[in-house]
């Protein structure tokens, strides 16, 4: 099997090919969505959300993300493994920025981190790239600065944002970083940003022009009834699935109909 690399994905956008990103926060799942041909898998802090059940994705520790990244490396074979540094582990200086990040290699095993922001975060980003490890940006809506922003509603609308976005764009790619997610931003901005950088851009709510698309593992199978924003497209119902086959469990069991014979020693 050949690997995908950072170099690959900057060579599918070079290519005008769509690179594909989903998240994964255990071994069984990462098993699945490599052996599905997803060119990247991201273990993202939204597994404060899945996985934990918080409101926001601010509580997720760097121990409980090293944590999930650790039993997704287990899982993958090809897929590029893209890791979320959390709140708090790279905004206050790049020193400990770098130790966050290195952590997040050696320990959890990523081949990359990812981390929100632009300008604000320019000296963690550079000092990350410097010790030689790869950085994924992540501009638009940014879920570690909601209770600046107050809503999950479309950033970037205003003329002032969105030009920060692309000089945000511009100065990642600068720096090195080898992808931006561009999360929840409008369909043309998105499109502007990607052909004005080199760099792919991996959209989540961002429309078609992106260079790649991102989706919530959990959201596309249907497994989140209550999460339904218009970018999400579902591609199985489990919810109602599982739930299903948990009540015909439950079922078979109280009418002793299971294990029958077959299923016993
Ligand atoms: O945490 C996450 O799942 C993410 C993606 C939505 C891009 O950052
Ligand atoms: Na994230």
């Amino acid at each position: 099997i050949k690997k995908i690399t950072t170099e690959t994905l900057r060579k599918m956008k070079f290519d005008k090919e769509k690179i594909t990103m989903l998240t994964a926060y255990d071994f069984t799942t990462a098993k699945m969505v490599d052996a599905g041909g997803v060119d990247s898998i991201l273990i993202g802090d939204s597994a404060a959300n899945v996985m934990a059940g918080f409101e926001t994705t601010l509580p997720i520790t760097l121990d409980q993300m090293i944590y999930h990244t650790q039993c997704v490396v287990r899982g993958v074979e090809r897929a590029l493994v893209v890791a979320d540094l959390p709140f708090g582990t790279y905004q206050s200086n790049p020193e400990k920025a770098l130790e966050s990040a290195v952590r997040m290699m050696k320990e959890g095993g990523a081949h990359a981190v990812k981390i929100e922001g632009g300008k604000e975060i320019e000296e963690s980003i550079r000092r990350i790239i410097n010790a030689g490890i790869p950085v994924c940006g992540h501009l638009g809506l940014t879920p570690q600065s909601i209770y600046q922003f107050g809503t999950y509603k479309v950033r970037a609308k205003e003329d002032a944002e969105a030009e920060k976005l692309i000089a945000d764009c511009k100065l990642l790619e600068e720096l090195g970083c080898f992808a931006i997610v561009l999360e929840k931003i409008p369909a043309a901005l998105a499109k502007r940003a990607s052909e004005s950088i080199s760099i792919p851009t991996i959209g989540i709510g961002a429309g078609p022009d992106c260079d790649g698309q991102v989706l919530v593992y959990q959201d596309m199978v249907g497994m989140n009834q209550g999460f339904s924003p218009k970018f999400l497209r579902r591609y199985l119902d489990l919810y109602s699935e599982i739930t299903g086959a948990v009540s015909q469990y439950v079922k078979d069991v109280k009418s002793a109909d299971f294990p029958n014979e077959k299923e016993s020693y």
